[in-house]
């Protein structure tokens, strides 16, 4: 594994982290949940990343780390940086969703609650959720540091101006953002139009999630939609109706790039993430330890020659 400072910070994190967004819930198959947990650490990957609402059902994914943790992990504690955040639905009524004050300190206290942690090395505000004002959230993660139930901070989602507001505010309260979270991939790229370049400003790292469109920058799709994929199960956020031609077409185009590479479409799609300087780690998803190696297999080739950039950007602006 490699290992980046994240921003101006003395943390680094692996390029490669693991995400537990699908596949870790109580209503998936623990055994291999577990597995690739495991093989992950065992591969470097010190991070995991989590949210309150990951499963389905929402908090059984920090459920399951929790018991991988007591498990497997207990003594490792120290080798780990688990991430988890608040802000989008989580329970009924009105303190179950959004950012205040007091969703922060309610959620947070589950996810310890339910991963068994002490703290977690970075908590997160999840999105900005048009309606409290950055003050009130900012001002809850410093607390939430202050009082020793996270190490740093984090945000995703914001708007470019609400994130300019957050970050000065948690900088003017000593607790800088220690890393920015977004979506990033070859088919999605509007964090290119500026917010990256506020993270590299503000001293921020930056780490992308779905570096592979949830499956659609793989090799998986290319021939229609294999059964037990994301896009097939119910509880899937990719629904079928994004497994369309164009980006079919484009996948198909770039995975005869990848081949010539001499690796898969979804290496050469996380190795091109990667090859822009300002990201700190990709957030992976997997769903096999086959995929989390396959994907591992990334750090062996992640340089690109310019006439394989342009190719590729050809292929993406078509
Ligand atoms: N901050 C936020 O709001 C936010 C939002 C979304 C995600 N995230 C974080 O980012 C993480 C990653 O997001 P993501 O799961 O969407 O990531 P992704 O890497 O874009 O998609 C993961 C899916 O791609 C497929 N896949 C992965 N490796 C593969 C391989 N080598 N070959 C073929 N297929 C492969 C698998 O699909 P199948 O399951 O079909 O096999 C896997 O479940 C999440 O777990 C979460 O931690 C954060």
């Amino acid at each position: 594994m490699e290992y980046k400072f994240c921003g101006k910070s003395g943390l680094k994190l692996p390029v490669l982290s693991l995400g537990l967004w699908h596949n870790f819930g109580a209503i998936d198959d623990f055994a291999n949940s577990r597995q690739m947990i495991c093989t992950a650490f065992d591969k470097g990957i010190t991070h995991i990343d989590l949210a309150n609402n990951y499963g389905p059902p929402p908090g059984s994914a920090e459920e399951t780390f929790g018991k991988v943790l007591k498990s497997d992990l207990a003594s490792h504690r120290d080798e780990l940086i688990v991430s988890s955040k608040a802000g989008h639905l989580m329970w009924n009524g009105p303190y179950g969703d959004g950012s205040s004050r007091k969703s922060l300190f309610a959620s947070i206290d589950q996810s310890l609650k339910r991963t068994g942690l002490d703290y977690f090395d970075i908590f997160y505000s999840h999105r900005y959720d048009g309606e409290t004002p950055v003050e009130e959230t900012m001002m809850a993660l410093v607390d939430i540091v202050r009082q020793g139930k996270a190490l740093y901070v984090g945000l995703s989602k914001y708007p470019y101006e609400k994130a300019k507001e957050a970050f000065s505010i948690l900088k003017e309260n000593k607790v800088p953002c220690l890393i920015y979270q977004d979506r990033y991939n070859m088919l999605v790229r509007d964090v290119e139009k500026g917010l990256l370049q506020l993270t590299e400003e503000q001293g921020s790292g930056f780490i992308a999630f779905s570096p592979l469109a949830q499956g659609l920058l793989t090799d998986k799709y290319l021939h229609g939609i294999p059964q037990g994929s994301r896009a097939a199960k119910e509880s899937g956020f990719l629904q079928q109706d994004q497994v369309n031609e164009p980006v079919i077409a484009k996948a198909t185009r770039l995975n005869e790039i990848a081949r010539q590479r001499g690796q898969s479409l979804a290496e050469m799609a996380l190795a091109w993430v990667l090859y822009n300087k300002r990201v700190t780690s990709v957030i992976i998803g997997v769903s096999s330890v086959g995929q989390l190696n396959d994907n591992i297999d990334t750090l062996n080739n992640k340089n690109f020659s310019t006439q394989e950039i342009d190719l590729i950007e050809d292929i993406l602006n078509q």
